[in-house]
């Protein structure tokens, strides 16, 4: 499927122009003196290919479970392309065609939500909302009301901020002083359980909640404004919420008047088979962030949503000079971002992506437990829709985590064999364990047997 412009010659001075001067993203880069960086040249549905002309299949949607609706979709990049001609940017105090066309047609998927912030990253969309909340704090409760809920195992980005809301302590590592204000809760992850002190056997996703309101009480609930968490926990291991969890969750929140931020960041946009991933839970928050499958990475584009109830909360008094949010998003007024994130939303539309992104996130899940079957190593299949995990562990009776070394064999197994599939990666301490999946909404059954074959090959070659 390579367009005919690829030349390896060619190439072989972009891979010494990025081998001198690129630093890339979450990699140790000392291998890359002896042996050649990754460098992918083009995109097309579900695949791509490097710059040897060597075809993967993307099981991961762009490595970091982005790009939902597939690569070389041009309707999204002439609607780009029409967009930047007319008007590319003007910062955020004035308005813009597509800004407030997205904007509108994003609410219609948000019944409950009603006003659209712009940005450009998760990180700086979980900022933004935990500024919010400060500054209600600050507006209704003399700054009392400060503190943020966040929990063991979810990440909400890469700022010193929002690692200081971080649940994951490899990702949160040797980047101290973290900001004050942030308070652990404990993950619900049912299938570690039994690590938890006092876990019950019956019922564990209300207590799992019930934690989070002994914290609220142990801090003292005048001091707590708000709670940030992921609807099913991405890189911290693929974890959905156990059964009566959320409700509780609900409940606590509205008992202590507490702000609920949902970080939709990777579920946000069709990954696990609805709009959004607390959709699948009932869950009425106060506030969203999504990112990255919101253009499906064909711009740089993020959002933070809230209710009217909080929007109203910064316009109530138009005679205090510091009384609206006095936030600042530069490249929040690129319109590239919005233009396709109208086309991406509209693909996913008229080719039912949502449908089938749960269709397929079955037929996935139904693999994955039927290699289940055949290695003892997968001590858990998980997952909602897309995004899909398989815990390995070394002892299926204890869960001894299987040793992270093992782990990052197998997805290397999958790379030589053209399948990228990706794994818990410096998050938790000794539980970097999870092996990943998260294809495009458009993958297929085909598609989705071929990677599953690739995973059973390189669990046999590592584990035996
Ligand atoms: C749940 C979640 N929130 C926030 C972020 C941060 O997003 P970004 O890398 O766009 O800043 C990520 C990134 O992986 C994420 O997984």
């Amino acid at each position: 499927m390579m367009d005919g412009t690829f030349n390896e010659n060619d190439l072989a001075s972009v891979v010494e122009a990025d081998r001198a001067h690129v630093w890339h993203h979450l990699i140790q880069h000392k291998p890359f003196e002896t042996k050649d960086p990754n460098i992918i040249i083009e995109g097309k549905g579900m695949r791509v290919w490097n710059q040897v002309g060597k075809e993967h299949i993307d099981a991961v949607s762009g490595g970091v479970w982005t790009v939902n609706v597939g690569y070389g979709r041009e309707r999204i990049a002439n609607a780009v392309r029409d967009q930047l001609v007319k008007m590319n940017y003007f910062a955020g105090a004035a308005g813009s065609i597509p800004g407030a066309r997205f904007a509108e047609r994003l609410i219609e998927k948000m019944p409950g939500m009603s006003r659209v912030y712009y940005c450009n990253s998760g990180s700086e969309a979980n900022e933004k909302a935990f500024k919010m909340i400060r500054q209600i704090a600050h507006k209704r409760y003399g700054g009392k009301k400060h503190k943020i809920l966040y929990r063991e195992r979810d990440y909400h980005g890469t700022t010193i901020a929002t690692l200081s809301a971080g649940g994951q302590d490899e990702r949160n590592a040797q980047y101290g002083p973290y900001t004050p204000g942030f308070v652990r809760v404990p993950h619900c992850l049912e299938y570690r359980a039994f690590e938890q002190d006092g876990a019950p056997v019956e019922n564990y996703g209300v207590w799992a909640a019930e934690q989070i309101e002994k914290v609220i009480l142990a801090e003292g609930p005048e001091t707590v404004g708000g709670l940030c968490l992921e609807p099913v926990t991405a890189g911290g291991g693929v974890i959905t919420p156990p059964d009566g969890y959320w409700e509780k969750v609900q409940e606590i929140c509205a008992k202590y008047e507490i702000l609920l931020h949902i970080d939709e960041v990777v579920c946000g946009i069709g990954r696990t088979g609805t709009w959004f991933g607390f959709q699948n839970y009932g869950v009425k928050p106060d506030m969203v962030t999504m990112a990255k499958g919101v253009a499906s990475g064909y711009a740089a584009i993020a959002c933070l949503v809230t209710t009217e109830e909080v929007f109203d909360m910064f316009k109530d008094d138009a005679s205090d000079p510091l009384g609206y949010f006095r936030d600042i998003s530069t490249f929040g007024g690129c319109t590239a971002g919005p233009a396709a994130a109208l086309e991406n939303m509209a693909i996913i539309e008229e080719e039912g992506l949502l449908e089938n992104c749960t269709a397929m996130g079955e037929y996935m899940l139904g693999k994955l437990d039927e290699l289940a079957d055949k290695h003892t190593v997968i001590g858990q299949t998980r997952g909602k829709g897309l995004f899909l995990g398989a815990e390995l562990v070394g002892d299926r009776e204890t869960r001894a985590p299987a040793d992270e070394k093992m782990v990052q064999a197998v997805v290397a197994d999958c790379m030589s064999q053209g399948v990228i599939i990706g794994a818990t990666n410096r998050s938790l301490p000794g539980k970097n364990n999870t092996l990943c999946f998260s294809p495009a909404l458009i993958v297929t059954t085909s598609d989705i047997d071929e990677i599953v074959t690739a995973v059973d090959g390189a669990l046999t070659r590592v584990f035996g």
